[in-house]
Parts: C-alpha cells; sequence; structure tokens
C-alpha cells in the first residue's frame, strides 16, 4: 500500500486513523532499512513526503496522534560504531587552486618559502586527485596491523576487518621493508562497478546510490565485513604516514609511490614528475582530457614537491602541507528554478537566506538547496561592493537560475536566466524581524570603515530560541564535545521539552540531565520514543566520557565570534590553561593594558577576533553559563603542541632585521613547529630576540629590557642544528 493521496482536509477521523497507523509503521520500516542495513527503499525526498503527511494528518486530527508516531521520535538508530585511532602523523587535507594563476603563485611559493628564485630547478610530481576516501593502513613486521579513516585528520575510525577484505591491498609486505610502516591512499569504487551495484539495486525495486564515492563511503562503513567485500573497493598509494626506518627508503616523492608499486599496492599510473610551470599545467590538462575515460572518479591534479627533503623543509601551515596543492577541475553546473527563499538563523544571529530549489542532479548529486549568503548577494554584490552576477542580477523567487558545484562545496547559485523571469516576480525582501523570535534583524555598521556589514543579525541573543539551540548543537558538534547519541535531532528534542527532568536549555544542563533523571521517577528518558534503556546508559556514559576534555576543544565549543578551531587552538597553547586564558580577558576588558596587548600579540590572531573574545568574556551571562558548565567539566592543560624536549617550546620569539639562511616565514614556521610563538614585537613577555643585519628598533628595545638577543647562526645552534 502506498501513501494514500487523498487530501488531508478530506480525510475523515476514520480514514485519517488508519493512514497514521500505515504511516508509522512504513516510516519505521524505512528506518531501519536505512540505518540498519544501508538499504534505503525509498529517496530521501519520498521518506520526507511520508513524514510530511504523518504531521499534516496529526496537526488536524491532534486527538488521533499515536503513542508510536514517527513526529514524537528522535534521532533514529545509532550509525554503526568502530573505535577510534588516533593518527600517528595527522592526515592532512590539501589546498585547493583553481586556475593557472593559482598554480603559479603555488609554484612561486614554494620557491620564496626556501629563498630562492622560480628557475624550474625543484621537481613536482603531478598526478589524479581521486575522489575517494582517505585511508591509512598501518604495517608492523611486514603485517597489517590495523587501517583507519581519515576521520578529523586526527582521530579516525578503525575500519581494519574491512580493508582485509580489499584485494587490491596486501595483508603482508615482502621482507625487509620497515619494522613500522603506514602506507596511505585513497579507497574508491570504479564507476563500471558502481553502475552495475546500481542496476541491480534498481532490478531489486531498491534506492539506488548517488556517486560512487559514498558508495565506497557506505561500504567500508559496514559492520559486516562481508557486505564490505562484496562490493569490490580498489585502492591507490599516494602518501605515508609513521615510517621506522625512513634513510633506508628512497628520498622522492616519486620514487617513494615507486617503492610502494614494488611493495605490491596499485598506484596511479598517471603521475608524472615535471618541472616547469607550463608542462605541470599541459600535463593537468591531459589528465582533464582522459577523466571522461577513466573508470574512476577525480576531481583534480595533485602537484607535490618531489625531493622530500625540501617537503619537510616547507613543513605545514595549520591543515595542509605548504609542498602540495589540489588543482581542481571546473565546477558542474546545471538550471533549476527558485522555488521559495527560507531564513536561518545561525548561533551568531546571522540570518542566510536559503534558496529552495526545484530539485536538480549536478555532476550526479541531487541539489535541492543553495546559500544565498545575505541580502547584497541576493541584489548580485560581493563582500566588497563587486558585482557577482551580469548586469547586478538579483535573485528572486520564481526564477530559473544556473546553480553550480564543485566536489563538496555548498552549491552556489551563479547566475540568473532573466529571459525565463515570471512578469510579475517581485524583488526580494530581507526580513526586518528574525523569523524565529521576533527581535529586530540589523546590519551593523564595520566601525572603521563606516560600511554596513553584509550580514543581517538578529538581535534576540540569548531570547531567540534559535541562537540558544544552535549554540547547543555547536557545543555538542564533532569538533567541539563531540558527543555520541547527542545529535542535532536530540538537542532539538531536549531544547523543546520543558520538563525539568529533561530539558537542556543550555550546556551545562546537558551535564546534569543524569542526575535530574535519577532524581525523576515521572519522567524516564528511556520511555520516550527513540530512546530505550540501551541508547540512554549509553549517552550517560558518552556525556561522562566527556568531563575531561582537551582545552581547544573547550575553547571551541564556548561558539565565541570568529573563534573557530585553528583560533581555538592558537589561544588554548597560548594561555595553557583554561583559568589563565579567562582571567587574562577579564584583564583585557578595557582593551588596553599588556593582557590586550599579549592576546593581539598571538600570531594568526588579528583585532576582530581578539575583541569578540573580550566581548564574550564581558558578557556576565556568558560567564555565568561558563561557570555552571566548570562545575561538571574539567578542560585539560594544553599540551604544548609534540615539542617537548624543544629548548623554545613555549617560549617567545621576535624576529628582526633580515636573516640570511632562511626566508622570514621559513624561520617562523620552524620555531612554530618546535613549540615556539613567534611574535611581532619586542616586549617584557619576549624570551628571545634573533636579530639580523640591519634590525632596529626592535633590537634597542630588547637591550632595553635586558631580553636575550641571538644572531641567526647561535639561534641555529640553540635549536640544535
Ligand atoms: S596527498 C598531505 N594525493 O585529497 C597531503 N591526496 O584534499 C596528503 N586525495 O584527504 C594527501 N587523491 O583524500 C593526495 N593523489 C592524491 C590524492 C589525494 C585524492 C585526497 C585525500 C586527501 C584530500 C585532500
Amino acid at each position: 500500500m502506498a501513501a494514500d493521496k487523498t487530501p488531508v482536509e478530506t480525510l475523515t477521523e476514520n480514514e485519517a486513523a488508519a493512514e497514521l497507523a500505515f504511516l508509522a509503521s512504513e516510516i519505521a520500516r524505512h528506518d531501519e532499512l536505512y540505518h540498519g542495513h544501508d538499504a534505503p527503499e525509498v529517496s530521501d525526498a519520498e521518506y520526507d513526503a511520508l513524514k510530511r503527511r504523518n504531521d499534516a494528518i496529526e496537526a488536524r486530527f491532534p486527538q488521533l496522534r499515536r503513542a508510536d508516531s514517527p513526529s514524537l521520535k528522535v534521532g533514529a538508530a545509532p550509525l554503526p560504531t568502530f573505535a577510534p585511532i588516533t593518527h600517528s602523523r595527522p592526515m592532512l587535507s590539501l589546498d585547493n587552486t583553481f586556475s593557472d594563476e593559482d598554480v603559479r603563485d603555488f609554484i612561486n611559493s614554494v620557491y620564496r618559502f626556501l629563498g630562492r628564485l622560480p628557475d624550474g630547478s625543484i621537481a613536482f610530481t603531478a598526478e589524479p586527485k581521486i575522489d575517494g576516501l582517505s585511508m591509512s593502513i598501518r604495517y608492523e613486521n611486514g603485517r597489517l596491523a590495523n587501517a583507519a579513516t581519515r576521520g578529523d585528520g586526527t582521530t579516525g575510525e578503525n575500519v581494519t576487518a574491512n580493508i582485509l577484505t580489499i584485494d587490491e591491498i596486501p595483508n603482508t609486505l615482502p621482507k625487509g621493508v620497515p619494522a613500522v610502516v603506514e602506507v596511505r591512499g585513497e579507497v574508491y569504487m570504479t564507476k563500471s562497478d558502481f553502475l552495475a551495484l546500481n542496476e541491480k539495486m534498481a532490478s531489486e525495486g531498491k534506492r539506488t546510490y548517488v556517486n560512487p564515492r559514498n558508495t565506497a563511503a557506505g561500504s567500508l562503513r559496514q559492520l559486516d565485513p562481508k557486505v564490505t567485500a562484496s562490493r569490490r573497493l580498489r585502492f591507490f598509494a599516494y602518501a605515508w604516514g609513521e615510517i621506522s626506518e625512513p634513510n633506508d627508503l628512497p628520498k622522492t616523492q616519486y620514487e617513494m609511490v615507486q617503492t610502494f608499486k614494488a611493495w605490491g599496492f596499485p598506484v596511479n599510473p598517471l603521475m608524472k614528475r615535471l618541472n616547469s610551470v607550463e608542462d605541470i599545467i599541459e600535463h593537468y590538462r591531459e589528465i582533464g582530457l582522459k577523466r571522461p575515460d577513466l573508470d574512476y572518479e577525480i576531481d583534480g591534479v595533485v602537484y607535490k614537491v618531489d625531493r622530500l627533503d625540501l617537503q619537510q623543509r616547507l613543513g605545514f601551515r595549520s591543515r595542509s602541507p605548504r609542498w602540495a596543492t589540489a588543482h581542481k577541475f571546473p565546477a558542474e553546473q546545471a538550471f533549476t528554478r527558485v522555488e521559495k527563499i527560507d531564513i536561518q538563523v545561525g548561533r551568531t544571529g546571522a540570518l542566510t537566506p536559503v534558496a529552495r530549489l526545484t530539485p536538480v542532479t549536478v555532476g550526479g548529486v541531487v541539489v535541492t538547496n543553495a546559500t544565498l549568503h545575505n541580502e547584497d548577494y541576493i541584489k548580485g554584490i560581493g563582500n566588497s561592493g563587486e558585482r557577482i552576477r551580469e548586469d547586478e542580477h538579483d535573485i528572486r523567487i520564481g526564477d530559473t537560475i544556473i546553480v553550480q558545484r564543485a566536489g563538496d562545496v555548498i552549491p552556489q547559485v551563479l547566475d540568473v536566466v532573466m529571459e525565463k523571469r515570471p512578469a510579475d516576480s517581485v524583488p526580494y525582501e530581507s526580513p526586518k524581524k528574525c523569523p524565529v523570535c521576533g527581535s529586530h534583524a540589523v546590519r551593523e555598521r564595520n566601525e572603521k570603515t563606516g560600511k554596513l556589514d553584509s550580514v543581517t543579525r538578529c538581535t534576540g541573543g540569548f531570547v531567540c530560541r534559535a541562537q540558544a539551540v544552535e549554540h547547543l548543537k555547536h557545543f555538542v558538534s564533532r569538533n567541539a564535545f563531540d558527543i555520541e547519541g547527542l545529535g542535532s535531532k536530540q538537542i532539538d528534542f531536549f531544547f523543546e521539552a520543558d520538563d525539568p527532568a529533561l530539558t537542556i536549555k543550555t550546556a551545562p544542563d546537558i551535564f546534569t540531565l543524569k542526575k535530574r533523571q535519577e532524581a525523576s521517577p515521572l519522567t524516564k528518558l528511556e520511555n520516550i520514543e527513540g530512546f530505550g534503556r540501551v541508547s540512554v546508559r549509553k549517552l550517560f556514559d558518552a556525556i561522562d566520557e566527556r568531563r575531561s576534555i582537551a582545552l581547544a576543544r573547550f575553547i571551541y565549543a564556548l561558539g565565541i565570534r570568529h573563534v573557530g578551531e585553528t583560533t581555538a587552538k592558537l589561544l588554548a597553547r597560548h594561555y595553557g590553561t583554561y583559568d589563565a586564558f579567562q582571567s587574562a580577558m577579564t584583564e583585557a576588558a578595557s582593551f588596553a593594558g599588556d593582557a590586550w596587548s599579549d592576546l593581539n600579540n598571538i600570531e594568526g590572531i588579528g583585532e576582530v577576533v581578539a575583541r569578540a573574545i573580550v566581548e564574550f568574556f564581558k558578557e556576565p551571562r556568558n560567564l555565568e553559563v561558563i561557570g555552571r558548565l566548570l562545575e561538571e567539566v574539567t578542560p585539560q592543560a594544553a599540551e604544548q603542541v609534540s615539542t617537548s624536549g624543544s629548548p623554545v617550546s613555549g617560549k617567545t620569539v621576535v624576529f628582526t632585521g633580515s636573516l640570511e639562511k632562511f626566508t622570514r616565514e621559513e624561520a617562523k614556521a620552524r620555531a612554530e613547529s618546535l613549540g615556539a610563538k613567534v611574535a611581532g614585537s619586542v616586549s617584557k613577555k619576549t624570551d628571545y630576540v634573533v636579530a639580523g643585519p640591519g634590525a632596529g628598533s626592535k633590537l634597542d628595545k630588547a637591550r632595553e629590557l635586558g631580553v636575550q638577543v641571538m644572531d641567526e647562526d647561535e639561534w641555529l645552534a640553540f635549536l640544535g642544528g
């Protein structure tokens, strides 16, 4: 039986009751298929239509709402879980380049960093960027010991049992390989296997998969390795993590990959070693021409500095290596229509218009939404006042538009097809009030430039339910507290619950939930649809596990405006403990004095960010919530990176004058990698000043304050060569 299409308004009470019974069992069956078996029978849109119909019928006949109604369920069966594995070396991502000009800039930046002229003397490898899932496979004494997904780059999931079923990945390595070696690369599914699998799914009347990449990911995240084995996954090796005896191995990227081949790994045949920008771009075009004929999806070409010693000198920025970049293929585009424009309210009150689109496939993925960013964007004006669409085409409801999707990036509206604009269409009007709390929505004026901010913000603050909920969702998100079993749906449920034994309105409430539950015999979570005894116990365990948390995560979780993960890490590293951080921020309240300049001196923190942090701690309500939170949770003192034993760990260094052995950028990167903080100006907190020829006022200041001064050679000797 399919969902009845009788309009809800004309249903009799008896028909409504019968249909609600059907919908409850049908939706439960789809939940089970989707979450328990990874074998959905209906599309997301069909599934949503069933849920919407259920809601509509309940809205008309509230008395008929069933105890097992899908509208009462929060969350679904948990996803299969795999044990975490912390990567011995982080798995980083790559910076993207899009144009020939970007590629030239990348190559020049390598030369510049190394203090060399761009004379074509540095070789680069160029190879396809495989659109799959990166994997780190660890071998100990020649045997496959474990395999982990990338995860957040620091910790991945242990999928060893599934990786062992992939024929292309050797379970043992030849004699003579290093005792510990981690081979990294991409697990993928071929286009032909993907199509065959989809044909099979379709012939069995099941829902087909979206693309090879998601299918490969789903195939790996199976608790039953037999399912993985049946999916014929493949592998390309292109990088490595920890290696115990690196000195016995080749000294270049190219030869390293050839070594993997000799060990029995598949490696991509299109990799070349090239020097000039022209040759590199030529190879990119060749790979682009071959792309349609390759039996695997690629989304660009990766360039890497070939010599490993140069890679080492170039090192990393916070997330990506300086020695590599991904040159992406142009994005794919499609036509569709704007059905309506909704407003989403974010954590900081930003009102973001989102276009709801007639579903359309762009590069193999169904797109139904596109962000419209802000009022100006809708009008066709960019962040710096520039025109972003031809003739300042604005976007209106009813418009036919061109959407573009590049990789995993959120779809963008590229342009409006003016010939198709309905005659009666009207320019879009931004809301003057927050659609959630009704508070005034304003565009702030930038104090410095006097210009209007591009973002329209709800002024409701803590009054706005949307902001409060988004704050909580951020708090439990993956890179913050990451509480298993407490996702976005559950937060909605707990936030809406007004029962004192259930409600979660602020972060500390998460940690008092168990106590409140124990004290209340009446509203037991385990009796609520969608929870159950086991999941409640697991939830409480997951919450308890986070009572101790890394300082950087804690700071990030606070949701301070402009403080993302990178800034949170900088703050954690700089202040060491939460107490030190908060008292410094309180001291900086007047935006003057030592604590204020100390904050501004942290490399990577600018004035706007510094101001936002100090403002955050001036708000009594924030201090009150944090106070309650600290009664439940202990942030751990930050590790001084993995640089114990480094003579400069935790020290503040200032470079001045010209350096001869390194570029300024390299000197700074090297010092930071050894745990030092590099500051721009000399103060009482400076530990060392490294002065080259031509040093001036900073050197004078250092002498005046009695700070230890070294020249470049002394500095190098101090670092240990
Ligand atoms: S090198 C330190 N080479 O792209 C850099 N990555 O955006 C290590 N990828 O997470 C990565 N093909 O999953 C590299 N030939 C290739 C690649 C490749 C695909 C993926 C990989 C990585 C992501 C970075």
